[in-house]
């Protein structure tokens, strides 16, 4: 199974979830494309089964707005019946962020490959397993 993993992150959390993510969902048999959205081979990314996406809380809870929010939009129109999942790290907030998102992307007819997964701040102690477990669970 292809996935692709695409993210933003300012300070590296998200960044360690996603190498963690690549790394639970290789050792399930996938084979993983992973970028962040700077860099992104937009081909490469439309061939996989699965969009992982992954982004922290910003602003006052939304997405990164002058790289991610703008590629979420692009996507949403074309998103119906494809499978995604989503990611993030956040700091003080509650993980609103990441419940408004997965709210518009369900609306926009994405399905789920795994309930979306937040870490607060930098992942450790658990939530290393956590992010290799949510790797795994998307490629079954
Ligand atoms: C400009 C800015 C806005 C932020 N807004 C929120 C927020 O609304 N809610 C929250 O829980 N954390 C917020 N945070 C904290 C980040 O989500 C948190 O530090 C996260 O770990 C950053 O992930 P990253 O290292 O992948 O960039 C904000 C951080 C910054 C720099």
């Amino acid at each position: 199974m292809k996935i692709s993993i695409i993210y933003w992150s300012g300070t590296g959390n998200t960044e360690t979830m996603a190498k963690l993510i690549a790394e639970g969902a290789q050792g399930a048999g996938a084979e993983v494309y992973i970028s962040e959205i700077g860099k992104l081979d937009h081909p490469k990314s439309n061939e996989s089964e699965i969009l992982v996406l992954g982004c922290p809380a910003m602003g006052a809870e939304v997405l990164e707005e002058d790289e991610f929010e703008p590629f979420i939009a692009h996507i949403e129109p074309k998103l119906t019946g494809r499978k995604i999942a989503l990611f993030g790290s956040y700091g003080w907030g509650d993980g609103e962020w990441m419940r408004d998102w997965t709210a518009r992307m369900q609306k926009a007819g994405a399905v789920l490959a795994a309930e979306s997964l937040i870490v607060n701040e930098e992942p450790n102690g658990d939530d290393v397993q956590r992010c290799k477990d949510f790797g795994a669970a998307i490629c079954k």
